[in-house]
């Protein structure tokens, strides 16, 4: 999958102290591929970023801007049927679509910019 990301120069999304630990919020970017709806979570000093689409039925995964994470913020929940992701691999663990993931999203941390380095959707 690497093989087909496309280059989008370094995107910056925010600042690593705009995302609560644990938190998550939500991003559109302007990219090869088209409009590209991104999720950065991070926990336990981590940032990961996903694609915004569940893979159950394709919808986004909040209902209301920014509220990806469980209570606890041990998982990402889809609103539309519930599925929960694991923060880490975005990997389902309950809901309907249980083994399949979230699309990661490659992105890069330096200087306390949080940057989208290529579009996984191009
Ligand atoms: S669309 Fe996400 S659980 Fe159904």
């Amino acid at each position: 999958m690497a093989g087909c990301d496309t280059d989008v120069a370094a995107v910056t999304l925010c600042r690593i102290e705009d995302i609560a630990d644990p938190g998550a919020r939500g991003f559109e970017v302007d990219a090869p591929g088209g409009l590209l709806d991104v999720i950065v979570v991070r926990r336990d000093r981590e940032i990961r970023g996903y694609v915004n689409r569940c893979p159950h039925q394709g919808t986004p995964l909040e209902t209301f801007p920014d509220r990806f994470l469980s209570r606890d913020a041990s998982v990402l929940i889809c609103s539309t049927h519930g599925a929960r992701f694991r923060t880490e691999d975005g990997l389902c663990v309950e809901g309907p679509c249980v083994g399949k993931q979230l699309r990661p999203v490659p992105l890069n941390v330096d200087g306390g910019a949080v940057s989208l380095i290529s579009d996984p959707l191009a």
